[in-house]
């Protein structure tokens, strides 16, 4: 047995890996639009995609190391499902309070940073009332800006102070954005919006955000300029090469070493995913008896590390679909991993297009399922999840039609 307190590896969501692998080339993106902002230069703001468990949050994290390493002021949101407008802008006051607080003290606030805090005020006063959030900045609210009721109008009055702010204060402000899917059109409208005026203004406030595959085509349709704006890339699963090290690193630094053979089982069961990675070399610690790891090891922490995915990552969005999208997800199984049009998953069904449309917009809106740009095909926005649906639920079983109008 080797000793538990040691185990390298980190399949938890958001950890950061003892060896992040495989992203140099969007870390050296995020540092290039840091420096070129601070510049005064313009550049677009960074949106990254990816199925889950593949990686998003872990490098936001990063960049959030990044920036305060380069003393930018960080403001992180973690977007809620189905959130209120309401909630959306006091996200956004507390960290831009936060911001204005950590450039300095606000008696010795210099003029624009003074003005960016009023402005805060006028934009959380609907959110905070009693005006909690804004007590101790030591000024007014300022009438005019920021306070128009319209979200995209007071977000950018918003948006466009705190980057004058951080200009005054030669710093600047980066907003980092997690699960950015599940902001609301007039959410990301407003984004969008903001966004585009501190570009106009060469102001050093941008953003980097994170989120499922669909979201490329949301900001597509919230503006027209989006794509001129934010620069999309999409987070996969690893290569080979920096799967491997994903592996290798981590047992590295606790002793431990992997025959060629049983990096290569390791590779092929995880497809390079590195939520899988972390599994698959927790499981490989919790159960190798020896810190040679072989390819024998790998079949028999295998069993663990199935039971492990089966009962955290994959159960957690089984138990949120209803029977019928339960069926649904599996008929998608059935015609196997690749994107499946609409038409054939419900023909399976035994539906038409229309009668199995509301379960799939639920699916997508569930976050289970993605749209991919061809439109009306779907996938799953879990890696292998066609397989883990076929595992526990061995037979598809077409649900009866409710009624003629049921789906
Ligand atoms: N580049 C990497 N190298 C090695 N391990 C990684 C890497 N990126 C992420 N991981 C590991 O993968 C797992 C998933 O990471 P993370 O939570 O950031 O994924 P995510 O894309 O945000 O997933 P979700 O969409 O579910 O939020 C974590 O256990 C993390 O330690
Ligand atoms: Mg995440």
């Amino acid at each position: 047995m080797l000793d538990p307190d040691l185990n390298p590896y980190t399949p938890n969501a958001g950890a950061m890996p003892l060896a992040l692998t495989g992203r140099s080339e969007l870390r050296a993106d995020f540092r290039t639009l840091l420096r070129r902002l601070q510049r005064g230069y313009t550049d677009k703001a960074m949106i990254l995609t990816g199925l889950r468990g593949v990686g998003k949050t872990v490098l936001l994290n990063d960049f959030a190391r990044t920036a305060e390493d380069v003393k930018w002021r960080v403001i992180e949101l973690e977007i809620p499902k189905r959130g209120a407008d309401s909630e959306f802008r006091l996200q956004i006051a507390q960290g831009a309070r936060r911001a204005l607080l950590s450039m300095s003290h606000p008696e010795r606030w210099r003029d624009r940073v003074r003005t960016a805090a009023s402005v805060l005020r006028s934009f959380s006063i609907k959110v905070d009332p009693d005006g909690a959030l804004t007590a101790g900045l030591g000024v007014e609210p300022s009438f005019g800006m920021g306070d128009v009721g319209d979200l995209s109008l007071d977000l950018t009055d918003l948006m466009v102070s705190l980057g004058q702010a951080a200009q005054e204060e030669n710093t600047g402000v980066i907003f980092l954005i997690d699960e950015i899917q599940f902001l609301t059109s007039s959410q990301l409208e407003g984004l969008v919006m903001a966004l585009h005026k501190t570009v106009q203004r060469s102001l050093p406030l941008t953003m980097a955000a994170a989120g499922l595959p669909q979201i490329a085509k949301i900001t597509g349709d919230a503006k027209s300029y989006s794509e001129r704006l934010f620069s999309f890339s999409e987070v996969g699963p690893l290569s080979v090469e920096a799967a491997c090290e994903a592996l290798v690193e981590p047992a590295a630094r606790e002793g431990a070493t992997f025959q060629q053979s049983a990096l290569d089982e390791c590779v092929r069961i995880t497809e390079g995913y590195p939520y899988f990675i972390q599994e698959i070399g927790y499981t490989l610690w919790r159960n190798a008896h020896d810190t040679v790891f072989t390819e024998r090891d790998v079949d028999l922490a295998r069993v663990d590390y199935m039971a492990r995915l089966d009962s955290s990552f994959f159960r957690v969005r089984l138990d949120r679909a209803s029977a019928l999208e339960r069926a649904y997800m599996r008929a998608m199984a059935e015609l196997g991993a690749h994107p499946h049009s609409a038409s054939k998953v419900a023909s399976l069904l035994g539906r038409t297009g229309n009668q199995a449309a509301p379960v799939r917009a639920s699916l997508i809106n569930k976050g289970l399922l993605y749209s991919t740009p061809d439109y009306g095909v779907a996938q799953f926005t879990v890696p292998q999840f066609d397989t883990y649906i076929k595992r526990v639920m061995p037979q598809l079983v077409v649900p009866p039609l409710r009624s003629r109008s049921g789906a």
